[in-house]
């Protein structure tokens, strides 16, 4: 069979184009940003290549993208039973997309990884070889017992996930700016999933799946781990990262965002969220 083609081209919209499509049109350059945009080298250029990050640069760089790129390999572990397992046929094939998802984005921070030569190939080795239970964060090495579970988990964890994505647009390593609009785009299809099953639980459980009781057990369940992943308030390494242009966000300021985000995401289902010291590991 012909692989599917790309709609033809239609007239252009009404709208007055944005500066970006006015240069296309135009036959001109769309130039990507080039220079630093915070931390203490604005306005420097960014780096593109391993070999040229400062050395302190470097090892943050690989330990982000390791634990990056295991959340990824992780989280694929986590769905797979549900891959056969999931409620209605639409929700089966959406588990297929965010397992095919997770396994790019996954190869996405390993190919990062690659630049960094033989020390980034032998952590790709081990993270292959890494199996439940042996993930670096703890929301990853809970096994989805119920579908309740995949709601929560997707609209919670992956929605923090989110959040380190966006942390990371634009920052001062080139290859990994680049690599972030791509998996924002993605991870977006992921939390709208978990928020429409733990609605869908909430309002209408006995005729879809679980019940509304479920739904409040997955998001006290979840909640605590997803707002654990942010990682401690006074972390000296986030502080470094946005030195270097890396992050945008400490750890604590990106918790409050998501905090203040999803407050009235739960509330509109009719369910309840725990406070946030709760059940907490990572403070
Ligand atoms: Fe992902
Ligand atoms: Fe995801």
């Amino acid at each position: 069979m012909d692989p599917p083609t790309a709609p033809a081209p239609t007239a252009a919209p009404a709208a007055s184009p944005g500066p970006t499509s006015k240069s296309l049109k135009e036959g001109g350059t769309i130039e990507p940003i080039r220079e630093i945009l915070w931390g203490a080298n604005v306005g420097v250029r960014k780096y593109e290549t391993a070999e040229e990050l400062p050395e302190e640069l470097r090892k943050l760089i690989i330990r982000l993208m390791v634990v990056q790129a295991d959340t990824e390999f992780a989280s694929i572990q986590q769905h797979r039973p549900w891959l056969d397992g999931a409620p209605t046929l639409e929700d089966r094939w959406i588990e297929a997309r965010i397992v095919a998802d997770e396994a790019r984005h996954g190869l996405q921070a390993c190919r990062i990884l690659r630049d960094f030569g033989e020390e980034g190939q032998q952590y790709i080795d081990e993270l292959l070889g890494k199996r439940e239970g042996q993930h670096k964060l703890d929301a990853f090495n809970i096994a989805f017992d119920q579908w309740s579970d995949v709601g929560a988990f997707t609209c919670f964890v992956d929605r923090v996930g989110v959040y380190q994505l966006r942390a990371f647009q634009e920052c001062s390593y080139g290859p990994l700016a680049r690599a972030m609009p791509l998996m924002l785009s993605e991870e977006q299809l992921h939390l709208n999933f978990g928020f429409s099953v733990l609605k869908r639980m909430a309002k209408d459980g006995s005729k879809y799946a679980g019940s509304k009781e479920a739904a409040q057990i997955a998001v006290d369940k979840w909640y605590p781990r997803a707002l654990d992943m942010f990682g401690h308030s006074n972390s000296e390494t986030s502080r470094k990262a946005i030195a270097y242009g890396l992050k945008r966000w400490t750890n604590e300021e990106a918790r409050e965002r998501f905090i203040r985000e999803v407050t009235p995401l739960v509330k509109s289902m009719g369910l309840e969220l725990p406070s946030p010291d709760a059940n907490r590991r990572i403070l």
